[in-house]
């Protein structure tokens, strides 16, 4: 696989010591992190008792998290975590205590499997359903696995992924209502990103916040279409452009003028795919010597999208982007090469040292010019950027990211550090050497003044008592976790989530 040259890859500022920087061993055991990564069966419904620490009062609300939840059917295992079943995580926050409850999204997909008892559709990533290429070729029907994020919007709870149409639940009981065309936006078969970004304060819109959203259509030119949508859920805007070339792009950045994409010099051929012996995900080679093409789409849908080429690697998630003196700045986590999925590998094996850490740089473009300046901001193995929702689009201060534990490398996340863009400082929180982290969500406290006042929310999978816990951090000082809730179970690493101040409980 082609390796890229990513700009100058010098230090936003003085390194961070990370604790254990003498010690030559790694910072966690591979047993460990593998058990994070067994299906969760099991429905649950409880208030949680066991807890270190409090939990802040004025922390209210609900956090719901997605993921994979079954890893297998009936042990038939899948190919990769991405072709795992949705599963939404529920925690609700009121007056000091905090209720956990879980439950699988019903998509048509995983009803006929349960029913069946074994896998019945390919999965993107390589699951395979039984009896070898012959049985899986020219069978290309997609399985809508509802698996990747949920967020709460225009009073409905959205379980998404990316490449077909939303599933609603009721966001009390986590019942899997259906399949949601958002109010006859969507038409079915569409796809509808995991992505959305809120707008905290549309100028479009008199300041009120907006939802905006993309799908990708892609082919030998590709689709993007923008969606944005009101907070009652109606639609405000929506417009369609054509760029050339395939393009796999999972995420966006947006700032108040402008949605940007970073589309990988990536081309796909099917032919293994329609063959019967890979999943359409891992069709997908980075073609040598290319430029990623930076895709700057005018919100208004009538100013000309520009395209403007970088060395930027591969790119999964943004942290965040906005404009300032004239430029657009873009923060993005970076690797060198795109991950693979072969075939014939258990990712439960993988070899994190053979891989590329993924880096947190800042992109500069001056618009008129098409002049692109870049910056390596974080070198520690890093991902699931999180901001301040208010400060989505805007300029700002402190990222989040899950992050790996050691300085340098690649390795499974860990932990959370926080970036202060403005003075270069760090702080780290990690579970090392037995817990792993994954996407940590900021909440703001109500009143808060300051950009880092508020709480982390990070899931953590321990691999000691096999079990996950809930850690709050104040965003200011992550030195010790203000509370520590821990479950009864496991639940396994998950992708994306969101918080909101609307307490749901099961009445
Ligand atoms: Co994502």
């Amino acid at each position: 696989m082609q390796s890229f040259q990513i700009g100058e890859r010098t230090a936003f500022s003085a390194d961070v010591q990370s604790e254990d920087a003498q010690s030559d061993g790694l910072s966690y055991q591979l047993q460990d992190w593998q058990k994070g990564y067994r299906s969760l069966v099991q429905e649950h419904d409880y208030w949680i008792d066991e807890i270190e620490g409090e939990i802040p009062p004025d922390l209210s609300g609900t956090l719901f998290r997605n993921g994979p939840g079954l890893l297998d059917v009936n042990g038939q295992r899948v190919h990769h975590p991405f072709d795992g079943d949705g599963m939404i995580c529920a925690f609700s926050f009121q007056d000091g205590r905090a209720h956990f409850r879980n439950r699988h999204v019903q998509t048509q997909a995983y009803l006929e499997e349960k029913q069946a008892g074994r896998i019945l559709y390919r999965g993107v990533f390589g699951t395979q359903k039984p009896g070898g290429w012959l049985a899986n070729a020219f069978d290309l029907r997609l399985k809508n696995i509802a698996n990747t994020h949920v967020i709460y919007w225009g009073k409905k709870l959205l379980a998404l992924w990316e490449a077909a149409e939303p599933h609603r639940l009721d966001p009390a009981t986590l019942e899997t209502v259906g399949l949601d065309y958002l109010d006859g936006v969507l038409q079915p078969g569409d796809a509808f990103a995991a992505h959305p970004r809120i707008d905290p304060a549309c100028e479009m819109d008199n300041g009120e916040p907006c939802l905006v959203n993309f799908s990708v259509k892609p082919g030998l030119s590709t689709t993007i279409t923008i969606y944005e949508f009101a907070p009652s859920g109606k639609l405000l805007r929506r417009h369609a452009h054509s760029v050339p070339g395939f393009a796999f792009m999972h995420d966006f950045a947006i700032t108040p003028n402008y949605c940007v994409f970073f589309q990988a010099p990536i081309s796909f051929n099917p032919v293994p795919f329609l063959l019967g012996f890979k999943g359409a995900g891992q069709c997908l080679q980075v073609k040598d010597n290319q430029p990623t093409q930076v895709i700057v789409i005018p919100r208004n849908g009538v100013d000309p999208v520009q395209l403007i080429p970088v060395e930027a690697g591969f790119v999964f998630h943004h942290a965040n982007a906005f404009e300032q003196d004239g430029s657009l700045y873009v923060d993005s986590i970076c690797y060198a090469t795109l991950p693979a999925v072969d075939p014939d590998e258990d990712y439960r094996e993988v070899k994190f040292s053979n891989l590329d850490p993924g880096q947190l740089f800042r992109f500069k473009f001056d618009l008129k010019t098409q002049s692109v300046e870049q910056q390596l901001i974080e070198p520690r193995c890093c991902e699931f950027p999180v901001t301040h929702p208010d400060k989505v689009g805007q300029p700002y201060r402190y990222v989040y990211l899950g992050a790996a534990h050691d300085q340098t490398g690649n390795a499974p996340l860990q932990g959370v550090i926080k970036v202060d863009l403005a003075t270069g400082d760090r702080q780290l929180w990690s579970a090392a050497p037995r817990g792993f982290a994954g996407e940590p969500i900021f909440v703001p406290r109500p009143g808060g003044q300051s950009e880092d006042e508020g709480w982390l929310l990070l899931l953590t999978f321990n691999g000691e008592t096999e079990r996950s816990e809930l850690v709050i951090l104040n965003a200011q000082d992550l030195s010790q976790p203000v509370a520590k809730l821990r479950l009864k179970h496991h639940v396994p690493y998950g992708l994306h989530g969101s918080f909101t101040p609307y307490v749901f409980l099961p009445s």
